[in-house]
C-alpha cells in the first residue's frame, strides 16, 4: 500500500519520458530496416524492454551508447528476424503484443506470446480475426486471451478490412502484415487514431496511401521489398499521454507553475487538452513547430478554477488513455461533467472505466456510470480524499490516484504504484513531496 499525501504546489521545468507509441514503433520498424538507427528519448519504461527484449530474443542486436545517451538498432532487414529460443514475454504491453503479432504472422517460424497477469485478460481476437482473414495462423486460450501461438506463414495475402473499434494497435497489426502479404492490403478507420504505424513506416520507404475516409481514413498498403533506416538520429517528443498526470496535477494544486518542453502536439493524442482548456485551464502553446513531420509544443500550465464539461464520444480516440486524469479534472472542477463513449476504457491495462469510477467514490466525489458515459459531480476544489485506489496492474490507474491525492484534502492509498515503470520511470523525481 502505498500512501500519497496532498501536494502544496507543483513547479519547475519538468522532464518528461519520450513518447511509448513512437518508441515501439521506433524499436520495431528499425530492427526490420536495412541500416542501422540511431534513436534519441527513447521511452526507457518496462514496455518498451519487453518490445526491445522480443526483437533481441529475434536476432536484432539493440544496444544503448551510454557516451552519446543514443540508442542504436542494428536492423536485419524485413525477412531476417530468426525463431525465438523461448516463449516471448510481453510483459503488461498491449502495443506490443498486438503490433508484433502482425509481424510475427508473417514469419517462417512459429512463436509464443504470453504476458503478465493484466495483459492474458485483454482480447486478442480483434487482432487474431483480420490477421486470420490474412492467412495468419493463430491459437488462442480461450474468450480470445494470450498464452497465443501464431504459426508463421510467409504466404499472407493482402484484404479489405474496416476497424468496428477505433484502435490504433489493430490498425498497426494489418498493416505490418500488410508489408509482407501479396498485392495491397487496406484497413479502413472510421474515426482517426494515432497515425505513428503509417508516419514512421513511410520514413523507412513502405508504400501507404492514406486517404480521407469519414471521420477517418483508408488507408492502403503495398507487400514491401525493403525498409530502409531513417538517415538521420530519430528524436522521440515527450509522451502527450504521461504529460496529462503533472499537467492536472498543476491545474488543480494552488500557486503551481510548470513548464513541459518537446511535447508531441499530434491532433489524434491531444485531445485531452483541447477539453482541459474548454474547462478553463490556464495552459499556454509556446514554441511551436514541427521537426521530422511530427507536430511539437512547449507547454505552460498554472493552477486554474475549471469548470464542468461534457465530451462526446467522437473525441474518445484522441485521448483514450487520458480519461481517468481527465475525470481527477472533472472531480476538481464546478459543476457536473460527462464523458461519454468509453467502452474501450474497460479492455485496457483494466476496467478503467470501473476503476475511474471507483477512485472517485473512494475520495469521497460523486460519481455514476450511465450506459457508456462516466457522470462526475465537480466538489469546486474540495476532493477529501482518504480512500483507496485499486491499480489493479494500470499505470495509467495508478498515477490518476497519486494525481487525485494531490489537491485533496487526506491523500489517497494506493495498493501498488510499481506498474509506473511501464510508462513514466521517472515519475517519483517529478513528484517529490509523495
Ligand atoms: C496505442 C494505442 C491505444 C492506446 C495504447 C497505445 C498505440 O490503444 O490505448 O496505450 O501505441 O497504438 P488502442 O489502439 O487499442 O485504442
Amino acid at each position: 500500500m502505498y500512501h500519497a499525501q496532498p501536494l502544496n504546489s507543483l513547479t519547475g521545468n519538468l522532464d518528461i519520458p519520450g513518447d511509448k507509441s513512437t518508441s515501439h514503433r521506433i524499436i520495431m520498424f528499425g530492427s526490420l530496416a536495412t541500416g542501422i538507427t540511431k534513436v534519441r528519448g527513447l521511452l526507457e519504461g518496462e514496455d518498451v524492454m519487453s518490445t526491445i527484449d522480443a526483437f533481441r530474443a529475434m536476432g536484432v542486436t539493440i544496444e544503448k551508447d551510454h557516451t552519446k545517451n543514443e540508442w542504436i538498432i542494428n536492423g536485419v532487414g524485413l525477412h531476417g528476424l530468426t525463431e525465438p529460443n523461448n516463449v516471448l514475454n510481453m510483459g503488461n504491453s498491449g502495443t506490443t503484443t498486438r503490433l508484433i503479432s502482425g509481424i510475427l504472422s508473417a514469419q517462417k517460424f512459429n512463436s509464443f506470446l504470453t504476458g503478465d497477469d493484466s495483459l492474458i485478460t485483454r482480447p486478442m481476437a480483434r487482432i487474431s480475426d483480420p490477421l486470420t482473414q490474412m492467412e495468419g495462423k493463430f491459437i488462442l486460450k480461450s474468450k480470445g486471451r494470450l498464452p497465443m501461438v501464431i504459426q508463421g506463414n510467409p504466404n499472407l495475402k493482402g484484404i479489405e478490412y474496416e476497424l468496428p473499434h477505433a484502435s490504433a494497435q489493430v490498425k498497426s497489426a494489418i498493416l505490418l502484415a500488410g508489408l509482407y502479404a501479396t498485392g495491397s492490403t487496406t484497413v479502413k478507420e472510421p474515426i482517426a487514431t494515432r497515425s505513428y504505424t503509417e508516419d514512421l513506416l513511410r520514413m523507412c520507404g513502405a508504400s501507404i496511401k492514406s486517404i480521407p475516409y469519414k471521420k477517418g481514413f483508408i488507408h492502403t498498403i503495398e507487400q514491401c521489398k525493403e525498409l530502409t533506416a531513417p538517415k538521420d538520429v530519430f528524436n522521440v517528443p515527450a509522451d502527450p499521454s504521461s504529460c496529462a498526470f503533472p499537467v492536472v496535477a498543476g491545474l488543480i494544486c494552488k500557486d503551481s507553475k510548470i513548464t513541459i518542453k518537446n511535447v508531441d502536439s499530434s491532433p489524434t493524442r491531444f485531445g485531452i487538452y483541447d477539453i482541459l482548456l474548454q474547462m478553463g485551464a490556464n495552459i499556454i502553446y509556446t514554441n511551436k513547430r514541427t521537426v521530422a513531420n511530427i507536430p511539437l509544443v512547449d507547454m505552460e500550465i498554472s493552477f486554474s478554477e475549471l469548470t464542468a464539461v461534457e465530451v462526446d464520444s467522437d473525441h474518445i480516440p484522441s485521448m483514450v488513455d487520458e480519461v481517468p486524469v481527465l475525470a481527477v479534472a472533472c472531480a476538481y472542477a464546478k459543476g457536473t461533467s460527462i464523458i461519454n463513449g468509453l467502452k474501450e476504457l474497460r479492455v485496457k491495462e483494466s476496467d478503467r472505466l470501473q476503476g475511474t469510477l471507483d477512485m472517485l467514490l473512494s475520495a469521497g466525489v460523486k460519481a455514476e456510470i450511465v450506459g457508456d458515459s462516466l457522470h462526475i459531480t465537480g466538489t469546486n476544489n474540495n476532493v477529501q480524499g482518504g480512500g483507496e485506489v485499486m491499480a489493479n496492474l494500470d499505470h495509467r490507474m495508478a498515477m490518476s490516484g497519486i494525481v487525485l491525492s494531490s489537491a485533496s484534502k487526506d491523500g489517497m492509498e494506493i495498493d501498488d504504484v510499481s506498474p509506473i515503470q511501464t510508462s513514466f520511470p521517472n515519475f517519483f523525481e517529478i513528484f517529490p513531496a509523495l
